[in-house]
C-alpha cells in the first residue's frame, strides 16, 4: 500500500521474556499425518512434495503498524482466528512482525494442525533498513536480530517462506537503497545455509510501483546464486471489480514476467475502490496466471483504518464477519486450482540486471560486503534477539566495509545449528564499535536517527 509508511521511534528498553528452545514441530508431528509439509522451490514454483504448492492467504496483522504486536506470540487471538481462516479455506497468512524473544509454540503448532503456513517478514519497526539512508541502517546490529528471527522460526514446518524486505523501494527515487536490500536477501540465505537449517525461501516483497517494478524483480534475480533470491512477490492492488484479467493489467503482468525463473506471487492485493467481490481470485487460481504466478495474500484480515478488513476485531472476544469476508470466502471455495503443474516452467534462466535508467538508479551491481561482525553469526548462532522492544538499529553498530566479492556470501561453514551460544553478540552501543572511517562521527550524529518501516 502506498503512501502508510511511518517513521520509527527509538524504543525504551529491552524486553525480558525468554524464549526456550523446545522440540521441532516436525519431531511432535512425526507419525500423524503432517498437515504443512515443507514447501520448496524447483523452477518458478513451490511445492509440497510433489504438488504445485499455491499460496492462498490473507495478510495478518491486527492493530496494523502502530500496534507493534506479535500476532503470533499470542496465542488466544492466533486460535480464534484460526477458526476464521480455517472457514476462509486458506492455507497461508503472511505476518508483518513478530518478537524474536516470544514464544511462538503454541499458535504455529495450532496453525500447522489447521493445514496453515506462515509467510514472515522479518524486519520491524526497530529493525529495519532505512531506505531514505540505507547504508548507515545496514549494520550488524539489525542483522542480528533478522538472523535471531530466523533461529525462532525455522524449526517450524509450516513456516513457508521469510521476506528480507517489505516496500523498502517504494519510487523511483529510492531506487539506491536496492543493493542493501538484495544484500539481505542473500545474508539470510547464508545464514540458513551455515546454520544447516532446511532451505526456507527468503525473497522481496515490492510495493505497488508500476515504473520500477519490473527492474526490481529483474535485479533480485540477477547475478551469482547466492545473491539471488529465492521467490519474488509484489504488492497489487490493479484488479479494481468489476474487471478482466485483460482489463486489470494482469494479462500483461503474466506476459512480461514468461521468462522469469522463480516463483512469484502477490504479497498483497485486494482493490477496495469499489464493492469487493475478489473476482480476482478466479484468475489468479486459473491457467490464465499459474505457468508465471503461484498464488497471493489478500490484504487484509483485520479491519485497521485503511478499511481492508474481513473482520472487524474491535470486540476481541467476538470477532465480525464483515461483508468481505463472506465474498472472498465464496470466490476462493469457488477456485480450484489448476490441475497438474498448473504449466510451470521447470528451467528458466536468471535474469539480467537491469541498467541504470530514469526508474533506475543503481550503477554497481556488487552488492555491500556483509557488516564484519555479522559473519561471527554464521559461525556461533546469532544468540538472543532484542524484541520489538530493542533499543533499534537504524545507526547502530558496524556498516559494510565496501563492496563484496561476487559470490562471497556462498555458504562457507556447516556449523552445528545450535543457537544458544554467541548471545549478546549483536548488541553493540551506537558510536562505540564502529569499524568504518567517518562512520563513528555519523553515528554519533544521529543518535536517534528515525528509521522509515513500512508495513503497508
Ligand atoms: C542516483 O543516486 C546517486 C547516489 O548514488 C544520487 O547522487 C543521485 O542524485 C541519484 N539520482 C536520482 C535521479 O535520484
Amino acid at each position: 500500500m502506498k503512501g502508510a509508511s511511518f517513521v520509527a521511534a527509538t524504543a525504551a528498553l529491552a524486553s525480558t521474556a525468554l524464549a526456550t528452545p523446545s522440540k521441532s514441530i516436525s519431531e511432535r508431528a512425526s507419525g500423524s499425518g503432517n498437515k504443512t509439509p515443507q514447501v520448496t522451490v524447483k523452477g518458478n514454483a513451490f511445492w509440497a512434495g510433489n504438488e504445485r504448492f499455491y499460496i492462498r492467504g490473507v495478510d495478518y496483522q491486527p492493530g496494523g503498524s502502530g500496534g507493534k504486536a506479535d500476532p503470533i506470540a499470542d496465542p488466544t487471538g492466533c486460535k480464534r482466528d484460526i477458526e476464521k481462516f480455517t472457514e476462509l479455506g486458506i492455507n497461508t497468512i503472511r505476518v508483518y512482525m513478530v518478537d524474536n524473544r516470544a514464544d511462538h509454540d503454541e499458535c504455529m503448532n495450532a496453525l500447522a494442525a489447521a493445514g496453515i503456513y506462515l509467510a514472515l517478514d522479518v524486519n520491524t519497526p526497530e529493525y529495519s533498513i532505512n531506505r531514505a539512508d540505507p547504508e548507515i541502517s545496514y549494520n550488524n546490529v539489525y542483522l542480528q536480530s533478522l538472523f535471531a528471527t530466523v533461529d525462532a522460526f525455522q524449526k517450524y514446518d509450516n513456516t513457508l517462506l521469510f521476506f528480507s524486505g517489505n516496500e523498502v523501494i517504494n519510487d523511483d527515487q529510492t531506487t539506491g537503497a536496492a543493493p542493501f536490500v538484495k544484500a539481505v536477501t542473500r545474508d539470510l540465505k547464508q545464514y540458513i545455509g551455515s546454520r544447516g537449517y532446511r532451505k526456507i525461501p527468503v525473497g522481496y516483497s515490492a510495493a505497488d510501483v508500476d515504473s520500477n517494478r519490473f527492474e526490481i524483480a529483474q535485479y533480485m534475480n540477477c547475478g551469482t546464486d547466492d545473491e539471488r533470491s529465492d521467490f519474488f512477490a509484489f504488492n497489487d492492488y490493479s484488479w479494481c471489480d468489476p474487471s478482466t484479467f485483460q482489463e486489470s493489467g494482469w494479462k500483461d503482468k503474466v506476459a512480461k514476467y514468461a521468462s522469469y525463473s522463480i516463483p512469484i506471487f502477490l504479497s498483497e492485493y485486494g482493490c477496495n475502490t469499489n464493492t469487493r467481490k475478489f473476482e480476482e481470485v478466479k484468475s489468479l487460481y486459473s491457467s490464465d496466471m499459474s505457468s508465471v504466478y503461484s498464488g497471493g495474500l489478500v490484504y487484509e484480515y483485520s479491519q485497521e483504518d485503511s478499511n481492508y478488513g474481513l473482520v472487524d476485531l474491535s470486540n476481541p472476544r467476538s470477532p465480525k464477519e464483515l461483508a468481505d469476508f463472506a465474498a472472498l470466502k465464496t470466490a476462493y471455495a469457488a477456485a480450484k486450482n489448476p490441475s497438474g503443474d498448473g504449466g510451470y516452467s521447470q528451467s528458466g534462466s536468471p535474469a539480467q540486471c537491469p541498467p541504470k535508467s530514469n526508474t533506475w538508479n543503481v550503477t554497481d551491481n556488487a552488492l555491500p560486503a556483509i557488516p564484519t561482525p555479522a559473519m561471527a553469526y554464521m559461525q556461533k548462532g546469532a544468540g538472543q534477539g532484542p524484541g520489538l522492544d530493542g533499543p533499534g538499529s537504524q545507526s547502530a553498530g558496524t556498516g559494510s566495509s565496501g563492496d563484496a566479492e561476487p559470490g562471497s556470501g556462498a555458504v562457507t561453514s556447516t556449523a552445528s545449528p545450535d543457537s544458544s551460544q554467541g548471545a549478546a553478540a549483536g548488541l553493540i552501543i551506537p558510536g562505540v564499535d564502529s569499524g568504518v572511517v567517518g562512520m563513528a562521527a555519523i553515528v554519533a550524529l544521529s543518535a536517534v536517527f528515525g528509521g522509515v518501516f513500512t508495513l503497508l
